[in-house]
């Protein structure tokens, strides 16, 4: 072999091995692109943030929907002191111009949390979707938002961060209180035909407000523009009897009941054929009073837990809850993930400031230290 043969197949040998390394760095570099395309797009726009490390952590978005302050933020920073912070995000909607900051809160979780393009609602009229629309959307900007859990300033959880954290990461559905609303008084017959066909009778479901979604149905909720204005047009609780009002009081009573809160999410997603992927339950507990007559206003708000109902042995008897029967559908739903049974309730409402520091002090959210109670969380 001469020395220019032997050079030449050497070159052909470097060159096999320098394509070869091409082609894999840009498979690897391909891949790379890929992933950050899908998972991590986000950050490409906002570079200040590539100076962070970058976990994949899925996230659970905390979005809470009060009306003005979060009276038991004392409890929910001890939960959350308890978390990773690369695995949950807060949102709030308050009242407009609220700003969370130290004169409303002493929790540093909260801090510049609340939306600032809040509307203000009126309890029980459709302004209430809108702010939860208006969460959903807020929390969906941010790609590693997985799960989404609608909380009201009343609610507290029942355990402590990872727990709820495992439960919800583990289920790859919505948990969505969704029935059919069946009831024989046509008084409380919430269904408006005028909605009918943009709405079908059959799709009308009732439920829970206090939702928890996967990152599609959260979707569906925030981006939809076409059930909503329905709703906002034929969907209104009727107002209390009012005899000073004379007749125009009696003629609202002929007015269909609807309470859009109860009914929208539910609706929406029976609609859209999403009912398969939800798990028709919610995760919130509430006490209805059933001493009450169903006209009256007392029985249209759930039970306030204080100090002495919020005793080891009832936070206990509702942890142990393992099902749920919806009498009008002769349905059961038996809790906990797939493979295995285990509570219904991860969280509870309605409970007071007495209440709440009882859950603290027995540990359910975490060991309580009261030293460090509201210390910043960083
Ligand atoms: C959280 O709660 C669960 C169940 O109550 C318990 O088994 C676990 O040890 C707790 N984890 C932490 C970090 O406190
Ligand atoms: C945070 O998320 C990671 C990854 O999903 C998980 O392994 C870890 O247990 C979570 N931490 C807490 C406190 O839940
Ligand atoms: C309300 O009552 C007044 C007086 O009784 C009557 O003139 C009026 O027509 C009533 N209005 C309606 C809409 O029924
Ligand atoms: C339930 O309603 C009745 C009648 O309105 C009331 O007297 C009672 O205090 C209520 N119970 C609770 C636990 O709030
Ligand atoms: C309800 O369902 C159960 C079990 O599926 C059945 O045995 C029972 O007869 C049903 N009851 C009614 C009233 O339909």
């Amino acid at each position: 072999m001469t020395g220019k043969k032997r050079f030449a197949s050497k070159s052909v040998i470097f060159l096999l091995i320098l394509i070869c390394i091409v082609v894999i760095v840009g498979l690897l570099s391909q891949f790379k692109l890929q992933s950050s395309s899908t998972e991590f797009s986000y950050y490409n726009h906002h570079d200040n943030l590539l100076e962070y490390p970058i976990k994949d952590n899925k996230k659970i978005a905390f979005l809470f929907l009060v009306r003005d302050n979060l009276p038991l933020d004392f409890l929910w920073h001890n939960f959350f002191k308890n978390a990773d912070p690369e695995n949950f995000t807060i949102y709030i909607h308050s009242k407009p111009g609220i700003l969370f900051d130290k004169s409303v809160t002493k929790s540093a979780f909260f801090y510049n949390r609340q939306l600032r393009n809040s509307v203000e609602v009126g309890w029980g009229t459709p302004t209430m979707i809108e702010a939860e629309k208006l969460l959903f959307k807020a929390a969906l900007d941010d790609p590693r938002n997985q799960i989404f859990v609608l909380l009201s300033d009343s609610c507290v959880p029942l355990y402590n961060f990872s727990y709820i954290y495992k439960y919800l990461i583990s289920s790859p559905r919505s948990f969505v209180d969704s029935f059919i609303d069946a009831t024989d008084d046509p008084r409380e017959k919430r269904y408006n035909p005028e909605m009918s066909p943009d709405i079908p009778e059959d799709k009308w479901r009732k439920g829970s407000q206090w939702i928890t979604l996967v990152r599609r149905h959260a979707e569906v909720v925030a981006y939809d523009h076409d059930v909503f204005p329905i709703f906002e047009k034929h969907c209104k609780r009727r107002p209390l009897l009012d005899l000073s009002k004379g007749n125009e009081s009696l003629i609202e009573q002929q007015q269909h009941n609807c309470i859009p809160d109860e009914h929208y999410v539910p609706t929406l997603l029976a609609m859209r054929g999403y009912e398969v992927e939800l798990e028709r339950r919610t995760l919130t507990y509430s006490l209805w009073n059933q001493s009450t007559e169903p006209m009256n206003t007392q029985a249209w708000h759930p039970v306030t837990f204080g100090f002495s109902s919020a005793s080891q042995k009832n936070i206990q008897d509702i942890k142990d809850i393992d099902h749920v029967y919806f009498k009008f559908e002769n349905r059961t739903e038996w809790c906990g993930t797939r493979s295995s049974s285990g509570p219904c309730y991860l969280f509870a409402r309605k409970f007071s400031r007495g209440a709440a520091m009882r859950l603290l002090t027995n540990g359910v959210v975490g060991p309580y230290d009261p030293s460090t109670l509201f210390l910043d969380p960083t």
